[in-house]
């Protein structure tokens, strides 16, 4: 069984004050941060680039996890792994949702030292990157359309979970399968019971108790 891990999306933290919001976030028991890198292109929202990433390194000593909402998803994996990314995810469509370019893509971000996961939007269908997955180390089902934090989970995409939760059970692949979006005191154990074991959340765990949220995600 794969361990699992919780990742705060830095969306939602308080951006008044950040250096308590991630003192806050180190002592928690998230092992993971969730980066969105959006480029008010690939989706309609503009946040992060490297340099925040760089501070946000500074104070979280675990696994920073940059998700790529970009167009042109190949271009900034040098900068992120010089701020200190330590896996890079990026988004099928953003490259045609051509699978040899998916796999290539993936093997660049590996052969750069980092760990390397691809996503695919709600609409996309999951089977056709079958031939990637041996060349990633996570696959991000998102449970919402990128862009926002806050929106509701779109529980058929669970189907998803569940088809890579069996794809990695029958071969001799070992990705983590991650789920993204509308994650809460509820769908948290629906995704969990469908295979996930890389839950990123973001408005719901950020409002009220983090670590005890956190914690009972981790039981
Ligand atoms: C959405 C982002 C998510 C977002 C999740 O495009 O990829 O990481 O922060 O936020 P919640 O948990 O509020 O849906
Ligand atoms: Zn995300």
């Amino acid at each position: 069984m794969t361990e699992r891990v919780v990742a705060p999306s830095v969306l939602s933290m308080d951006y008044s004050d950040t250096g308590a919001a991630l003192q806050m976030l180190e002592n928690s028991p998230a092992q993971w941060l969730h980066f969105d890198v959006m480029d008010g292109h690939f989706v309609p929202n503009l946040t992060f680039g490297p340099d925040i990433l760089k501070g946000i390194r500074k104070g979280f000593s675990g696994i920073l996890d940059v998700h790529l909402m970009t167009s042109d998803p190949a271009c900034w994996v040098e900068p992120f792994r010089k701020a200190g990314a330590d896996l890079i995810t990026f988004h099928t469509e953003a490259l045609d949702n051509d699978p040899s370019a998916v796999s290539e893509l993936l093997d660049t971000i590996r052969s750069q030292g980092l760990q390397a996961g691809f996503s695919v939007k709600p609409g996309t269908p999951i089977e056709l990157f079958a031939s990637c997955l041996p060349h990633a180390d996570l696959v991000l089902v998102m449970s919402v359309e990128p862009g926002f934090g806050g929106q509701s989970f779109m529980e058929g995409q669970l189907e998803k979970v569940r088809w890579l939760a069996s794809q990695r059970a029958e071969n001799d692949v070992t990705y983590r399968i991650e789920i993204d979006g509308g994650i809460n005191g509820t769908t948290w154990k629906k995704a969990v019971e469908s295979g996930a074991d890389t839950l990123v959340a973001g408005s719901w765990l950020f409002s009220g108790d983090l670590d005890q949220k956190t914690a009972e995600m981790l039981q």
